[in-house]
């Protein structure tokens, strides 16, 4: 059979007290409703509708290679909320997931067991519940003495009889097609916040005879909702536990995971071992054997296996194997760096190629450059890649040694094999095989210390 889900992101998020649409603010490094998107794309959705309305132009722009796009132009509650997808979905024959683009943590696994479930009970409705040491904020499940779903009230309108139940709705359901947008019409605002609610709609199938089930998840922690800044830490803290546990299930060893912080899109291969303090971002691969940190930080990085990465910034740039890299070293986007590549101490790389078994050890600038393999380039050495208007390219083919201290003016091509004497600057280039001197020549003055103090006597 056929399955949709609708996902309501058109509420502002009151409480989050932002400009930025709530189902936007990240968790892992993905939009909330991302991660909802993810979960319902696990379960095997055929088609995905996204409800958005406060900030309608940023949400579309981040979900609509994903999902179908409706307009709740105004959010007059989450009933209302479902109606907007009527459209899309008169034709539909199958089951309708609803679902909420402020519950980051739900997996598709759950959603799963929830239709399975639904279907097996033939259900109108399915509400998934959770059991909650502290239900506060959230709807209780009300149930009649033969144990069934009577209706679910809202924090608000509850009695303190009512609000002292602890089973809560998740705001995630299962729907029959059939019936669904005919009685979302018959529910009316008669509650505190004059809002459409859809937990209405439990009430009302009930009283229609329509069936009724509930599915008990076992993780409640999966539907943790989040409505304000403190509930957007914890779902951070929550998925980075789950994200880390599942890194450490494939043979990661995490060395500290309460200060280990890997994004959602991050994948690291076997025996790596990760050190604290340190952040893997976006869409970052590690091989395996690899060692990473203390105090790093990876973004969109790939890094072969075998690599060292200490104490060091690598943004968009890819890493090959053997290499070790650090400690302070920052390579800026557009950089690739080859097998056994050493770079060092205080060193910047910006958009430059670096070839294999090559060294940049120690103080050095490399901006728009392109290095061969097996190459020394000295403490201190700046390739001069800016005039002021445009950036130009230094070429250092295979095998050059570049002593200390130079400064490599660009446009330059140093030759395969060729020197460079520690303190030139290098402004013309410089044929395979030879060496250059770009310096003033030294001058010693013998015995000049001497008559100097003479000098400071006869004063
Ligand atoms: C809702 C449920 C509550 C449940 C909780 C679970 C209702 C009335 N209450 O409450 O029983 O325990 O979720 O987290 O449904 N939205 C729209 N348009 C609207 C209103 C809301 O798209 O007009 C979206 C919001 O963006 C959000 C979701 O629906 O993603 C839930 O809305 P929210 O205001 O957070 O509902 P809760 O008060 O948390
Ligand atoms: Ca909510």
């Amino acid at each position: 059979m056929a399955l949709a889900a609708v996902v309501l992101a058109a509420g502002k998020g009151t409480r989050m007290k932002s400009r930025r649409p709530k189902v936007l603010h990240r968790v892992a490094g993905k939009p909330m409703v991302a991660h909802v998107i993810q979960a319902a794309r696990e379960a095997g959705v055929d088609r995905l509708i996204i409800v958005a309305g406060y900030g309608y132009e940023d949400v579309t722009a981040v979900v609509e290679a994903e999902a179908e796009v409706v307009c709740q132009a105004e959010q007059l509650g989450t009933a209302h909320a479902v109606m907007q997808a009527e459209t899309k979905l008169t034709d539909f024959e199958g089951d309708i997931l609803v679902l909420c683009g402020d519950t980051p943590l739900l997996t598709g696994q759950t959603l799963l067991g929830l239709v399975a479930h639904h279907r097996a009970t033939e259900a109108a409705a399915t509400v998934l519940t959770a059991a909650l040491d502290n239900p506060f904020g959230y709807g209780r499940v009300l149930r009649d003495t033969s144990g069934m779903v009577r209706r679910i009230v809202e924090q608000k309108d509850g009695s303190p009889g009512e609000l002292a139940v602890q089973e809560i709705n998740t705001g995630v359901y299962c729907f029959k097609q059939a019936g669904l947008f005919e009685a979302l019409r018959g529910i009316t605002p008669q509650n505190q916040q004059g809002e459409f609610y859809l937990t209405d709609i439990i009430e009302r199938y009930v009283t229609g005879e329509r069936p009724v089930a509930s599915y008990l998840l076992g993780d409640f922690k999966e539907v943790l909702g989040v409505n304000d800044r403190r509930q957007l830490a914890e779902a951070g803290r929550l998925m980075r536990e789950r994200i880390l546990n599942s890194l450490m299930d494939v043979g990661v060893t995490v060395v500290d995971p309460a200060t280990t912080f890997v994004e959602a899109g991050v994948t690291v291969g076997m025996d790596t071992v990760i050190h604290p303090f340190s952040f893997l971002e976006g869409s970052t691969t590690v091989g395996e054997d690899c060692t990473i940190g203390p105090s790093t930080r990876l973004g969109n990085a790939i890094i072969g296996d075998g690599s060292t990465v200490q104490q060091s910034v690598i943004i968009d740039s890819r890493v090959g194997r053997q290499a070790n890299i650090g400690p302070y070293t920052y390579i800026r986007p557009g950089s690739e760096v080859g097998d056994g590549v050493k770079i060092g101490d205080f060193v910047e790389i910006k958009k430059s190629r670096i070839g294999n078994g090559s060294k940049v050890p120690h103080l050095s600038y490399i901006g728009d450059a392109e290095i061969g393999a097996g190459v020394n380039v000295g403490a201190g050495t700046i390739t001069c890649n800016y005039d002021g208007a445009k950036k130009w390219t230094t070429i250092i083919e295979d095998g050059v040694f570049i002593g200390s201290n130079t400064n490599l003016v660009a446009p330059v091509r140093v030759g395969a094999g060729a020197y460079v004497g520690a303190g030139s600057t290098i402004t013309q280039d410089v044929p395979p095989g030879s060496l250059a001197v770009a310096r003033g020549a030294q001058t010693n003055i013998e015995g000049w210390v001497e008559e100097k103090k003479k000098d400071l006597r006869r004063d």
